[in-house]
């Protein structure tokens, strides 16, 4: 009885002593180790010219060259990385990786150049002041310009599907306009502003249901300018919540909130969060299940790119909000901070393919890329740590 005793308090106290790690420890120890792990990955590809890791999918590599949408989330990795060490080995990584994507400046037959861009160069620019990173920036600003047509009053993200789909226009691309509003800023050129508010304004409008969930894919009749047609493509059913939309939605409109002070935008960012926060599917460690709305078994993988993109974006519009929302907000961040940071969700050192998290999940309805790394997984979950180390 008293071994059983013993044994039991034993157990609790653990259980104690590492979920009750202050969050300040979780954080310095996360860095620490996604620095180590990522000079492993850095290391790896450096020699091979012009390559970005992607994923670890079936225990093999799989890299990209700079035309794949998350070309830019490795280097970006690497800058938050460096912000928080001031590692020079570090350093040298990022602006290596960097200029491996910097040929997406002249990019206009997709809608990614702000991804690509903005969380490469962005980030090189906000950390160093490099004068020639501004170039890059503002050529594919412009770039991702030419996507825009003012009839329909939205930048086009996808060319393929023609058959299909007149003018398709994804959540994610709201992700794009941060890198048009730094443009029109850096410039002085108020159309590119113009452009980023118009995508903004008709994404509200169009992309969202009454419960603030947002559709994937909104296709517009280039005639009228009005939709067409309300789909998924990567969710689970055109009438679901696929997890990561509803991420880019509230990161989005978090952002367009602080660029502008409209606050619109702001209202739009707690009603999303609302919707994520709340939803019946959303699981205790606020992990979710790749799409919201998909019937589940004990194998239905988790999205943690969802995860760490949500945690970002609630850290950041927990400043924007009063006490009551904000404390809300970040319980949920921590939360998910403290899962990612768990050897549930962070690799051990070497492994993984030297992504710092696992469990993320592409595209499941082509069964490509599910539970598995990603770098945007990494990139958003860096991101978070860092806003969160600010904060602490
Ligand atoms: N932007 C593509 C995705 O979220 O998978």
């Amino acid at each position: 009885m008293n071994k059983l005793f013993l044994l039991v308090f034993a157990v609790v106290v653990t259980c104690k002593t590492s979920s009750g790690q202050p969050l300040k420890n979780i954080v310095e120890d996360a860095l620490k180790f996604s620095e180590q792990q990522s000079l492993l990955m850095a290391k790896k590809y450096a020699s091979q010219e012009g390559r970005l890791p992607r994923t670890f999918d079936k225990g093999k590599d799989v890299s990209s060259d700079s035309r794949w949408w998350c070309s830019g989330f490795f280097p970006g990795s690497l800058w938050y990385i460096y912000e928080n060490t001031k590692n020079p080995e570090v350093l040298s990584y990022a602006k290596l990786y960097t200029d491996r994507v910097e040929r997406e400046k002249y990019t206009v037959d997709n809608h990614d150049v702000g991804f690509m861009l903005y969380c490469s160069f962005g980030n090189g620019l906000r950390l160093t002041g490099e004068k020639r990173y501004e170039e890059v920036l503002l050529t594919g600003a412009r770039s991702l310009a030419t996507r825009y047509r003012p009839k329909v009053g939205l930048i086009r993200s996808w060319d393929h599907n023609t058959e299909e789909w007149q003018y398709p226009v994804i959540i994610d691309n709201l992700m794009n306009l941060e890198l048009l509003l730094w443009a029109a800023e850096y410039s002085g050129d108020a159309k590119l502003k113009e452009i980023a508010v118009s995508h903004a304004d008709k994404t509200i409008q169009n992309h969202f249901r009454p419960d603030y969930s947002s559709y994937h894919v909104v296709s517009y009749d280039t005639l009228s300018g009005k939709p067409h047609l309300k789909q998924t493509h990567q969710g689970y059913s055109d009438e679901s919540a696929w997890a990561r939309g509803q991420g880019w939605g509230l990161y989005g409109y978090t952002y367009l909130y602080r660029e502008t002070k409209d606050k619109r935008y702001l209202e739009q960012a707690k009603n999303i969060a609302n919707f994520i926060i709340n939803h019946s599917e959303m699981p205790k460690d606020f992990i979710p299940y790749w799409d919201f709305n998909v019937p589940k078994t004990a194998e239905t993988p988790r999205d943690a790119s969802a995860a760490s993109l949500i945690a970002s974006a609630l850290i950041e519009l927990s400043d924007y909000v009063d006490k009551g929302l904000s404390k809300k907000y970040m319980k949920v961040a921590e939360t998910q901070v403290r899962t990612l940071a768990s050897a549930a969700y962070t690799a051990s050192l070497g492994e993984n393919g030297a992504f710092i998290l696992k469990h993320s999940t592409g595209a499941f309805p082509m069964k490509s890329e599910v539970d598995v790394p990603l770098s945007y997984a990494d990139y958003y979950y860096l991101e978070a740590l860092t806003r969160l180390k600010r904060k602490l």
